[in-house]
């Protein structure tokens, strides 16, 4: 069977950051965007370049960095959208602007207040104005499932005579059904007449958990573009999972008639890493990602595999970069071994004093804990850029006592801009205690939406990753810290949290309307 390329289009850094406290800083934003251009990634959305200054400056910081993979800017279908996109892929190798407008019945009435017609000549604006700074431009018909089938063709015809390359036709509220979204993309590359001078792109939501079924479908029906994110993160209930995409059509290619050129072998290690960053974990049951993914607890399957290991295994654990870690560092390992690990990761320093802290962090954890794994590693760094926000409140010292039989108390000093600040507080347990601590100095009149710890590796003596959800007047925040030490993670994530509420990177949402 022939193969046609899918391209894979990541948008994690921008339709994943739109899922509430997923906000990444510009250096985190770099670190995800080099980790999908080792993997091979044919587009990166690095974002939504008008929805604020500090989106813009992460735009431009990826597009500057990223030199293997295409890199993208949304805007909607307005002139100062796509100026600004313009503007901040200026330093792009292969720039691609992705401009957009809703085209369903309900968007147009109630969210654009625009006539059909309106909308058309308004997209058609925006993709010639579009053109002028790049030859590579993408077009999406927000809620493309739940629009009209002429005016679909009408709009797609026109916008790809206007000089869109790409068509995308979103399921912008997860509510498409594999066999029905698929057969409208055949009935669509078929009803319009210069749709081989484009390529059709599948965007799905996965508000019915059928966000990769969807976009398969639309594969199987000429689509050739698949949108995605790592983990499926994203708005709501997420976004396709661009690791269930990449392995479906590689697992499956008696059935799916295409290929990508993911190196598969980097997908746990960035699907690590986005998690570390964005403080969503990854469930254990998660597909290809999760640690339980591969593992094969009963008797019969451990046996089955162990005498024929495709009796229960369609994939390679070691093909998606599981087992990748094995090289450990440990106390004894120095800074050159480390930086090295580090460059394998993807991970690269600024300057040699971003590598010094972060030595002295591997050091001191090294201290308490015996082999350092590729998990750890990267949530060095994520701790190590904190400094990137504004730090108001740091952790100078914290003393717990938890005892059976007594009520659990802690004392937390903290340094709050200059000021250096004591508070004791008793709570339910050590964790509640710590941060009754830290709100009596913060005040912060923020709620708790979320709080979770996960081992980062296996073995008691793991470093806990705590991920903090916190809200306050509408801005929520995901704080992460991790130590061996799970009190100190806690206080750490707590402290992270407030610190980025503080730091305040609003911006603008991009499907507000125009
Ligand atoms: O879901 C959606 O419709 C989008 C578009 C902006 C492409 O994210
Ligand atoms: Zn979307």
């Amino acid at each position: 069977m022939s193969r046609d390329q899918l391209v894979i289009f990541d948008t994690t850094l921008r339709d994943g950051e739109q899922s509430p406290g997923a906000s990444m800083t510009k250096d985190e934003k770099v670190r995800i965007a080099k980790m999908l251009e080792k993997m091979r990634v044919d587009v990166i959305e690095a974002g939504f370049a008008i929805a604020s200054q500090g989106d813009f400056e992460a735009v431009k910081a990826v597009a500057n960095a990223v030199k293997d993979s295409r890199v993208c800017s949304l805007a909607r279908a307005v002139p100062a959208d796509i100026d600004r996109a313009a503007e901040a892929l200026k330093g792009a190798e292969a720039p691609r602007i992705h401009t957009f407008i809703a085209t369903s019945p309900i968007h147009m009435k109630y969210k654009l207040n625009m006539p059909p017609e309106q909308v058309l000549e308004q997209a058609i604006k925006a993709i010639q104005r579009a053109r002028q700074y790049t030859d590579d431009v993408e077009f999406s018909l927000e809620d493309g499932s739940r629009s009209e089938f002429d005016f679909m063709c009408r709009i797609t015809e026109a916008a790809i005579a206007a000089g869109a390359r790409t068509i995308n036709i979103p399921d912008t509220v997860g509510y498409g059904e594999p066999g029905e979204y698929g057969a409208m993309f055949g009935r669509l590359i078929s009803a319009v007449p210069n749709s081989d001078k484009a390529i059709f792109s599948t965007h799905c939501h996965n508000d019915l958990g059928l966000g990769v079924a969807n976009s398969l479908a639309a594969v199987m029906n000429g689509a050739r573009q698949v949108e995605c994110t790592i983990n499926g993160l994203g708005e709501r209930a997420g976004n396709a999972a661009l690791e269930e995409i990449v392995m479906a059509v590689r697992t499956r290619k008696d059935i799916f008639p295409v290929e990508t050129r993911i190196a598969t072998e980097h997908i746990v290690a960035t699907s690590r890493m986005v998690a570390t960053i964005t403080g969503f974990p990854v469930q254990p049951n998660k597909a290809i990602v999760g640690v339980n993914a591969f593992a094969h607890e009963s008797g019969i399957h451990q046996d089955g595999v162990l005498k024929h290991r495709e009796t229960y295994e369609i994939m390679r654990a070691e093909d998606v970069g599981w087992n990748a870690n094995k090289i450990v560092l440990g106390k004894h390992s120095g800074r050159a071994a480390v930086k090295a690990r580090f460059e394998e990761l993807g991970i690269m320093f600024e300057s040699p004093q971003q590598l010094a802290d972060v030595f002295e962090r591997f050091k001191a954890l090294a201290d308490k804990k015996h082999e350092i794994f590729d998990e750890d590693l990267h949530a060095l760094v994520t701790q190590a850029h904190y400094p990137e926000i504004e730090e108001i409140y740091e952790l100078v010292d914290l003393d717990v006592c938890s005892k059976t039989g007594t009520v659990p108390q802690a004392k937390v000093t903290l340094r709050v801009n200059q000021d250096t600040v004591t508070a004791t507080a008793d709570g339910s347990g050590p964790v509640d205690a710590t941060y009754k601590a830290i709100e009596a100095i913060a005040k912060s009149r923020t709620d708790l939406l979320l709080y979770s710890v996960n081992a980062i590796t296996q073995g008691t003596d793991s470093q806990g990753e705590v991920t903090v959800r916190l809200e306050r007047r509408g801005q929520i925040v995901n704080g992460v810290g991790s130590d061996t030490d799970i009190v100190v993670a806690s206080a750490q994530a707590y402290l992270h949290a407030l610190n980025l509420l503080e730091y305040g990177n609003r911006r603008s949402h991009p499907q507000r309307g125009v």
